[in-house]
């Protein structure tokens, strides 16, 4: 294979170090800019997240340090390097800060995918990997979910930002010719590398369930909150679909191979196609970890649904991916990363 360049945007945070990993192992040249907003800087100022991508690899990842509203910034990423494509990580996403902050949502994640299609656009590279969320969905009318459910249900800044970059992109691959796009919807990504040395690294009180989860297995946190038990599902709690994000990871090198065919805009779901509630994950992790997790129910989370959980053929029959780790897997490798990096990527809490 020719050396082909990819900008992957957010390539420090926990699906883009992945990703950027995955890619160099497929052969690709992965380069990164992110402006450290939810990323560690280590040593030298390298985010620590690819460090140790490095460490595990063996290989060097460049990375820029830069915001994606910087116009100038990106102009220069673009005109030092030729890319064949784009993975566009970079954003905010913390669901309730985007209540709060609905500006500062739009602002990053709508002004900022603009700015750089419009860097793209002027630098005649037309192929995009996005990352979009289930939460475009909104409540789901059926389950499982496949692509052709109605979207745009969103009750929350960040859930919309998705929805219209989706509808942005959407558009632009109509209006303009030679656009190619593939957004991807992720179900719920968790687990690590296997390796132990690379993982999901949250700032402050987590407010996902499986960080929460394993920062009390290591000790971090007392107790999990188990937001409502009465649910229509099989044990009372939420049941959502967990994808292990080398997996996920994967789906992007499955979408890069998908956009070398002209393929135009296509959406595709990255989830696994089985549910698994609350009290069935704080189950595994003991499973993996030995530990015991001590929960409390409490009130519902406003916006959450009972159920979500995806229907995967698509991506299989049209980008030849499918997820091939279970959900033991997922909790003995989160387990692995938070066992050895209690802190996550900091030395200290
Ligand atoms: P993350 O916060 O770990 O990674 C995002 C990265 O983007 C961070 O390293 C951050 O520093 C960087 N960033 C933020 N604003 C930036 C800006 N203005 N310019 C440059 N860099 C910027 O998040 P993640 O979990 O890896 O998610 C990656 C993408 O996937 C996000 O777009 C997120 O919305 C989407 N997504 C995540 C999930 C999930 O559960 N983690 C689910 C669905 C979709
Ligand atoms: C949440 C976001 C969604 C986003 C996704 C990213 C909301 C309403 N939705 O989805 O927009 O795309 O994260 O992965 O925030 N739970 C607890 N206790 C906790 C945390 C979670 O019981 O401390 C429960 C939730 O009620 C839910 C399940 O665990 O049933 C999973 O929650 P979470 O990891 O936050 O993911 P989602 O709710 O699917």
């Amino acid at each position: 294979m020719a050396e082909e360049k990819v900008l992957v945007t957010g390539g420090a945070g926990y699906i883009g170090s992945h990703t950027v990993l995955e890619l160099l192992e497929a052969g690709y040249v992965p380069v990164v800019v992110d402006n450290l907003h939810n990323a560690i800087r280590g040593a030298g100022g390298v985010p620590e997240s690819l460090r140790r991508v490095e460490e595990v690899t063996g290989r060097t990842v460049e990375f820029e340090e830069a915001d994606i509203l910087d116009g100038a910034a990106l102009r220069a990423l673009f005109e030092k390097h030729h890319f064949t494509a784009v993975i566009h990580f970079a954003g905010l996403k913390a669901v309730g800060e985007s209540v709060r902050r609905p500006l500062d949502y739009y602002r990053v994640n709508l002004t900022g995918t603009i700015q750089l299609l419009e860097t793209m656009r002027a630098h005649g590279v037309r192929k995009l990997v996005f990352s979009s969320s289930a939460t475009v969905y909104g409540a789901p009318r059926y389950l499982p979910l496949d692509e052709g459910h109605p979207v745009g249900g969103c009750t929350n800044p960040y859930g919309k930002s998705k929805f219209f970059i989706e509808e942005m992109v959407r558009d632009l691959c109509r209006a303009e010719e030679g656009w190619q796009a593939v957004l991807l919807r992720y179900f719920n990504p968790t687990g690590a590398h296997p390796s132990g040395r690379l993982g999901e690294d949250p700032q402050g009180i987590p407010n996902n369930l499986m960080p929460y989860v394993s920062q009390v297995a290591v000790g971090r946190r007392e107790i999990l909150s188990v937001f409502g038990n009465d649910y229509a599902t099989e044990d009372g709690t939420g049941v959502r679909d967990y994808i292990h994000v080398v997996d996920l990871a994967k789906g992007h090198i499955a979408a890069l191979g998908k956009l070398k065919e002209n393929c135009g805009c296509k959406v595709y779901n990255l989830g696994t196609g089985t549910g698994y509630s609350v009290l069935q994950m704080v189950g595994a992790m003991e499973k993996a970890s030995g530990k015991t997790i001590p929960y409390r129910v409490v009130a519902r989370r406003d916006g959450d649904v009972a159920a979500c959980y995806a229907d995967p053929k698509l991506a299989e029959e049209e980008l030849g991916w499918k997820a091939a780790f279970g959900l033991d897997k997922m909790c003995e490798d989160l387990w692995r990363w938070q066992k050895n990096n209690p802190h996550g990527f900091s030395a200290t809490a």
